[in-house]
């Protein structure tokens, strides 16, 4: 009898979730009552749930059939299913396609008793079917609009195939090109990463998480695993909270400002203890100070590599730990399913924390509309019309061509297209490698540099050599390609890395051309003609006195899908360059870090010489070979009357500078004019000799000239004082504005602040 009633009692409460759950009202309700009904909803799911069922929605597992880390959990694929049904599955990554998912959402919601549906999560990271630039080279174009609408197509083609959740954007801060997922950020600068950070996380999520192709973002990875030891990856971070919160943190904040739905933890100790344990990083400061709402996803293992780090002793004390920093989801560590039951039980965990953070993954499925319609992103009919379509194709074309930047040009740029061109090198035809890191599921045959050239100026005049490798010792083709070069007007030289030489885990000690390039274009250039040598790598290369030696550099990165298309309307003028580094290029390895927002030291080198006695190499100078913010265009712009409207100003008050820019040559192009801000003197705390504080992207036709204006507020000017409190202070500063970081791009003005 008592049962029969448990029983009715349990199947109402079914019905009013159900009923709740499918109110034909939601869209038309408020925003502030819309938050209040998930919390009521989510409310009334979580109080159904079983203890077990609540630890399922807590665990992410992977397609075991797609790894992307190394894989200590042994489940198959059946035994996935056979966890979803028992309801011990909140969440799968991995696993894509429209008719995949659906029959996995299908046991989801029809059989496991709780009926909550999946979360399918996948590292879109640069494009999905349709392949975009790695970030590090779409971040070059400083082009918010073309990044925010590279992610929007990643949003429309991931969900059309089933998924609902992306892990990126990725917004550490590398100031190490040895590290090999330099390649997955926006680069060195903590300004306009953040700014791209807030972009990529627009383009994902879109509008509202409820609107159709829009995806749970996932700012990762939290926080400061850019600043590996050495560049190599999964490395200890130790470094100053001073550090942290000036250069690290920001784009991160950035991301949860711009409503981003989802954390992921990183791999690395940071000051000693595993960020994934870390109640420091992800609850002091991301929920109490940040006010972060949204759950936190582990990154692969990295609960239980607090074990391996040495702070753990088991996979129980690793949960612990991961739960008091507040991680609501484990991914592929197997810690929260297998131990966290017990931990409850003995007291160890509390049920208010389990519920906290299944109340926040419900909160994000109830968000996305997943339990109004947990097909939402089930149809394969869409699947196929929205994969690789023309405008997806399109905005590809667009955001390469955006993100390459010319690093040198005397006079050999653009090419004639009736010119005959020799296209050396082996990066030149492929495939494979145009599309760089996480980008395995994508579009697999690119358009390489030579079809994208053959596309555009036929076959009549054009000739191929491969003339290497890109990473072996063999020099028996070099010859040949001498022998094309000879044949031809121009070279076009294409050299650089391959797609898995960057990325996690692609750690490298050399920034050279890797094999016998560097042998490959020295040859080359003993033929006496002109080459424009055109790189493709994931992080910055030295290329030594070739830099010297060579009259045009275009720096490439990994474009894509439509790489080819891209280069080849660079390399003819029909897109006049704009893109700008956003990492500092070593002239060695042996300056790293390097970067451009760096402290004056107490011994300077000034003028770049030798001297005894202060802060200089006795073999190389501080400067780099190309600097953050440096790119060349097949136009000039002449930068003139650099004014400020007032000279001083009051802390709490606001200034404007303006500055002319004009095109003096003779093409129509785009400008990335850059403001910096020294502040000279600060009470006992040393500042970076400049700071990014804004950017302004311009057009300019032929004679054509603009007044750029930057407000200057007292956000700009503030620093963390001595108690690592925020303020504004009194004092002068040096406002610059010009083309690229360097001293000598630089117009400078004076601002006094006062009280
Ligand atoms: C490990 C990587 O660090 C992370 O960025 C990625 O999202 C996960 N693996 C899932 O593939």
């Amino acid at each position: 009898m008592k049962n029969t009633l448990k029983k009715k009692k349990y199947y109402l409460a079914i019905l009013c979730v159900v009923l709740v759950a499918s109110l034909p009202a939601y869209g038309a309700m408020t925003k502030k009552s819309k938050t209040k009904s998930i919390e009521q909803r989510v409310d009334s799911v979580l109080r159904l749930m079983t203890l077990e069922e609540k630890i399922g929605q807590m665990t992410q597992l992977s397609n075991p059939n797609i790894p992307t880390g190394p894989t200590y959990i042994s489940v198959e694929k059946a035994s996935n299913v056979a966890l979803i049904r028992e309801g011990k599955l909140g969440s799968i990554l991995n696993i894509t396609g429209a008719d995949l998912t659906r029959r996995m959402q299908e046991v989801a919601v029809n059989e496991s008793r709780i009926k909550i549906p999946l979360l399918f999560g996948f590292d879109v990271i640069h494009g999905f079917k349709t392949v975009f630039p790695i970030p590090l080279a779409s971040a070059c174009s400083w082009d918010m609009a073309a990044i925010a609408s590279a992610e929007r197509v990643a949003a429309l083609e991931s969900s059309a195939a089933g998924l609902h959740w992306t892990f990126a954007p990725m917004v550490d801060i590398a100031r190490d090109p040895r590290w090999g997922r330099i390649a997955e950020g926006a680069g060195e600068d903590p300004f306009l990463g953040s700014a791209i950070a807030k972009a990529r996380v627009q383009g994902f999520q879109g509008k509202n998480l409820r609107d159709d192709a829009s995806i749970l973002a996932c700012v990762k990875h939290f926080a400061a695993y850019g600043n590996a030891e050495a560049g190599r990856d999964y490395n200890t971070t130790d470094m100053s909270e001073r550090l942290l919160r000036e250069i690290y943190l920001p784009p991160y904040k950035a991301a949860i400002d711009a409503g981003v739905a989802t954390v992921m933890s990183s791999f690395n100790e940071f000051n000693g203890t595993p960020a994934s344990g870390s109640k420091f990083l992800l609850t002091d400061i991301l929920r109490n100070e940040y006010g972060f709402k949204g759950f936190v996803v582990s990154d692969w293992n990295s609960i239980s590599e607090i074990i391996t780090h040495g702070a753990a002793k088991d996979k129980n004390e690793a949960t612990i730990f991961a739960m008091n920093a507040n991680i609501d989801m484990d991914m592929q560590n197997n810690c929260y399913p297998k131990k966290l039951k017990q931990l409850v039980e003995e007291g160890k965990v509390t049920v208010e924390q389990v519920n906290k953070a299944v109340r926040r993954i419900l909160r994000a499925k109830f968000e996305l509309g997943l339990f109004d319609n947990p097909y939402k992103y089930c149809d394969s009919k869409k699947e196929k019309s929205v994969l690789l379509n023309k405008e997806n194709l399109a905005k590809a074309l667009d955001v390469a061509k955006r993100s390459i930047v010319l690093l040198k040009n005397d006079n050999l740029l653009p090419l004639s297209k009736t010119a005959k061109v020799a296209i050396i090198g082996p990066l030149a035809d492929a495939p494979k490698e145009m599309n760089g890191c996480w980008a395995w599921y994508g579009e697999q045959s690119p358009v390489t540099f030579l079809s994208g050239v053959r596309n555009k100026i036929g076959s009549s005049h054009l000739i191929y050599a491969k003339g290497c490798n890109i990473n072996d010792a063999t020099t028996d083709s070099i010859a040949y390609a001498v022998s094309v070069a000879k044949d031809a007007d121009v070279v076009v030289l294409c050299v650089g890395e391959s797609g898995d030489m960057s990325g996690e885990s692609n750690s490298r000690t050399s920034l050279d051309l890797p094999g016998v390039q560097s042998l490959l274009v020295k040859e080359i250039l003993k033929t006496g003609k002109p080459v424009v040598l055109v790189m493709t790598n994931g992080r910055p290369i030295t290329l030594g006195s070739l830099n010297d030696s060579v009259p045009a550099i275009l720096e490439t990165w990994q474009l894509g899908t439509r790489a080819g298309d891209a280069l080849a309307e660079v390399l003819f003028g029909d897109y006049n360059p704009s893109g700008k580094l956003t990492t500092t290029f070593p002239i060695t390895i042996g300056q790293v870090p390097i970067y451009y927002n760096h402290k004056n030291t107490g011994r300077p080198n000034i003028d770049g010489k030798r001297q005894g006695y202060n802060s200089r190499y006795i073999d190389c100078g501080n400067f780099p070979q190309y600097p953050f913010g440096f790119g060349l265009s097949y136009t000039k712009f002449e930068y003139s009357d650099f004014k400020i409207d007032k000279s001083s100003m009051a802390k709490t008050d606001k200034a404007t500078v303006s500055v002319v820019v004009k095109n003096t040559g003779s093409y129509d192009g785009e400008e990335i004019v850059q403001l910096y801000i020294r502040d000279l003197v600060a009470y006992g705390v040393s500042r970076p000799v400049k700071e990014l504080k804004g950017f302004d992207k311009i057009t300019l036709t032929k004679g054509e000239q603009k007044t750029v204006r930057f407000q200057i507020t007292p956000e700009m000017l503030a620093y963390y004082d001595l108690n690592l409190k925020k303020i504004v202070e009194p004092g002068d500063f040096s406002i610059m504005v010009g083309c690229s970081s360097a001293d000598k791009d630089l117009l400078k003005l004076n601002l006094t602040v006062i009280e």
